[in-house]
């Protein structure tokens, strides 16, 4: 049964994850690291409050509460959108047409660098709507990711 999803408050920055990104620290620690989501959610609103950005992050298994979530982007005045869609990735039509429908700027974001992996892995259905595609830096990316993002919104990129 889905979890309907806190809708979005109104933010500067949403920052979404997908299915399993919850089980972060516990999920193939070989593969994605021992750091939790709560502890790459928590650094990432740091980073925006020391940039006087809110932030809204929210982590689903269920690509209609992704789609519902980016639908709701442009109404509360984000500017920037970073998701790791994680297997989605891979296979929604839904969610890169939502993307498309708000027309907001995105990083897309990957823990492991799928290029690595399964050939299954290496087509993404949002890369060429991307602004830009971080993979392969573990919870690194994310970090990259807001520095980039902050940097745009506040004029030093
Ligand atoms: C992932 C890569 C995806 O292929 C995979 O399905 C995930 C996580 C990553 O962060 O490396 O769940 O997006």
């Amino acid at each position: 049964m889905p979890n309907d999803v806190k809708p979005l408050d109104s933010c500067d920055i949403v920052l979404l994850n997908g299915p399993n990104l919850n089980l972060l620290g516990t999920r193939e620690p070989e593969v994605y690291g021992a750091d939790t989501l709560n502890s790459i959610e928590n650094r990432m609103l740091v980073k925006a409050q020391s940039a006087d950005l809110k932030l809204e992050s929210r982590q689903t298994n269920f690509e209609g509460e992704l789609v519902t979530l980016i639908q709701q982007i442009k109404s509360v005045g984000a500017k920037f959108l970073i998701i790791n869609a994680a297997a989605y990735t891979h296979t929604s039509i839904a969610i890169r047409d939502a993307i498309s429908a708000v027309d907001v700027p995105f990083i897309e974001v990957h823990l492991t660098n799928i290029y690595k992996r399964e050939h299954f892995r290496h087509h993404s259905y949002l890369s060429d709507r991307a602004e830009a595609v971080i993979c392969g830096f573990g919870p690194m990316g994310y970090d990259v990711a807001f520095d980039y993002v902050i940097g745009k919104l506040k004029g030093s990129l």
